[in-house]
């Protein structure tokens, strides 16, 4: 089966339990993911056919199920990851991503779990994706403010995602990559990627609380920024303050360090990409190096 899926473009996709064809595929139309968006997904990065602290997506994953009750056990998922980037060909060569989504299972609608116990339907697919060249990367792109309108258990990644569709596509219609998502006045992340913002010596994002994602980018940021001996605060962040801003910065599984040097049409700091940023992502495609054995630095770094 793999041989002649991967003659029909590579294109694999695991479901409960099976590879198959994309096209052959099949989900009920009584999965509680399609009804009610009753799931978690996770999206995990690989590069050179390694995959980029996978350990960190399976954690919160886990805490994801426990926190909706999903009875799943997850322990198994590495193999199916490895497996998606070995049968679509992505285990050498470009960046690439494995997607994979929960949900509670079929069964009749009702908002309440269902009766009978059933068993979660599990969906896996791979992707390679191409990292930005470096001289687009140089100039820095824009973003906008949004309303944040999401629940209030931002903090887990599940498939319900109306709020952040509608943040991202007012980001597309202002022709910029990000939304920021601001609650209460405050700037708290972006649409599908965390924040994080330079105010002259200092680092600051949002606390790992329950209002955003915590995002495993933007751990392995802070980790790298410690290392490099920079002033970190994790703190809500006033939307005003960001007119002091010298930086602004996303993080994110596929945006990896994306800098901005406009929001709502102001220039953020001088409106180029400043040092911390630079510095930052340059550490963190080192330590993609490190970590994957290239991929990182070593291909994007040089001129
Ligand atoms: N998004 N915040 C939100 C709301 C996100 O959806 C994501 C990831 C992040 C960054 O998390 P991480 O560094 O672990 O990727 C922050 C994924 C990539 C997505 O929905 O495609």
């Amino acid at each position: 089966m793999a041989a002649g899926a991967q003659a029909a473009g590579g294109d694999e996709v695991y479901l409960d339990g099976a590879f198959l064809p994309r096209k052959e595929a099949r989900v009920s139309v009584e999965d509680r993911g399609f009804l009610l968006g009753d799931g978690v997904y996770e999206v995990s990065p690989a590069y050179r056919g390694r995959f980029f602290r996978l350990d960190r997506h399976m954690t919160r994953l886990r805490k994801g199920l426990e926190a909706l009750k999903i009875d799943f056990d997850p322990s198994r998922l590495p193999e199916v990851h490895q497996e998606l980037l070995e049968r679509n060909g992505l285990s050498r060569g470009r960046p690439s991503v494995v997607y994979v989504q929960l949900t509670r299972g079929v069964a009749p609608r009702t908002h309440h779990f269902p009766e009978e116990p059933v068993s979660p339907t599990v969906y896996g697919y791979a992707k390679a994706h191409d990292r930005t060249p470096r001289s687009r990367w140089e100039e820095g792109w824009g973003a906008v403010t949004v309303p944040d309108q999401r629940w209030s258990r931002a903090d887990v990644k599940t498939i319900a995602l109306l709020p952040n569709v509608l943040a991202q596509e007012a980001a597309r219609r202002a022709g910029v990559p990000d939304a920021l998502m601001v609650r209460d006045g405050l700037a708290l992340e972006g649409g599908h990627s965390n924040l994080f913002v330079v105010f002259g010596e200092a680092l600051v994002t949002h606390p790992a609380s329950n209002q955003i994602l915590h995002g495993v980018t933007r751990e392995c940021v802070l980790e790298l920024a410690r290392a490099e001996g920079l002033r970190v605060e994790e703190r809500p962040i006033p939307l005003g303050e960001l007119e002091d801003a010298t930086e602004l910065f996303f993080t994110g599984t596929t945006t990896e360090v994306r800098p901005t040097v406009e929001l709502d049409g102001r220039s953020v700091g001088d409106g180029r990409v400043g040092p911390v940023t630079r510095t930052l992502y340059r550490r963190f495609l080192e330590q993609v190096d490190e970590e994957c054995g290239g991929g990182g630095w070593e291909e994007w770094g040089s001129p």
